[in-house]
């Protein structure tokens, strides 16, 4: 367990940067936000879809999710995105729903977006 923490970090400091692992998937990634830190259990997801692209709906090549969402006026906000596509599977798929499930409201980040 102690190893995952260190990678649990590692994973949280190389988003963006981490493109180029591409190939691979991380175990967890954790998302640091003004409505409260959300720990998304990433691989566990894996059962949940069918595909990789089911939520990296541009490829894997393509980067990450804020690497576009956020960033282009064009593409809808990130946190747009995410809710679209984290709380509608749960809505469908019969995840957790209420804001704190996902957010942890005790750990809010300071400004951002
Ligand atoms: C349930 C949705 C979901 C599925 C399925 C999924 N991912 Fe992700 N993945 C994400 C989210 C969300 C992030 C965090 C991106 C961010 O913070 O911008 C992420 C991040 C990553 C990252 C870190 C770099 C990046 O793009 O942020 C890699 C690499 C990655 N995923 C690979 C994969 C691979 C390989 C698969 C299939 C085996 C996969 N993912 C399936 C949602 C998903
Ligand atoms: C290469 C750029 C790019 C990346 C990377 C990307 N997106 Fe998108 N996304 C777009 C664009 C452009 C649109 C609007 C056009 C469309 O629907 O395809 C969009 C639309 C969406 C929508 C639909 C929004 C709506 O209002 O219907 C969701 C949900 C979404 N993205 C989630 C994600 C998630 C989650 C990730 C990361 C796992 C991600 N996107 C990665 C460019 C990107
Ligand atoms: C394709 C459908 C789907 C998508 C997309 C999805 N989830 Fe889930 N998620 C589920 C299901 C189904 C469960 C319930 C799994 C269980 O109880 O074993 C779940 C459980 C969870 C849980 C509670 C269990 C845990 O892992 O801690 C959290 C938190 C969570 N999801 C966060 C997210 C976030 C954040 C996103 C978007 C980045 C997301 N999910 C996207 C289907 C999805
Ligand atoms: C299924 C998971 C999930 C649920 C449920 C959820 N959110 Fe989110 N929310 C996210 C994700 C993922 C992000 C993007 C986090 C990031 O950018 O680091 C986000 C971002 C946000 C942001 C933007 C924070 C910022 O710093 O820009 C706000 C505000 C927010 N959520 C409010 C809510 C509220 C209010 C509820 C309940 C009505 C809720 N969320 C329920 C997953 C969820």
């Amino acid at each position: 367990m102690k190893m995952r923490i260190g990678s649990i970090l590692f994973v949280g400091m190389m988003i963006g940067a981490a493109i180029a692992f591409a190939a691979e998937q991380p175990t967890v990634v954790t998302m640091q936000n003004k409505q409260g830190e959300i720990i998304f259990h990433h691989e566990e997801h894996q059962a949940a879809v069918n595909a990789c692209n089911d939520c990296h709906h541009t490829g894997l090549d393509t980067g990450a999710c804020r690497d576009c969402h956020g960033v282009d006026r064009e593409v809808p906000r990130l946190k747009h995105a995410f809710h679209r596509q984290c709380r509608n599977c749960h809505i469908k798929d019969g995840g957790p729903t209420g804001c704190d499930t996902c957010h942890d409201i005790t750990k809010k980040a300071g400004a951002k977006k």
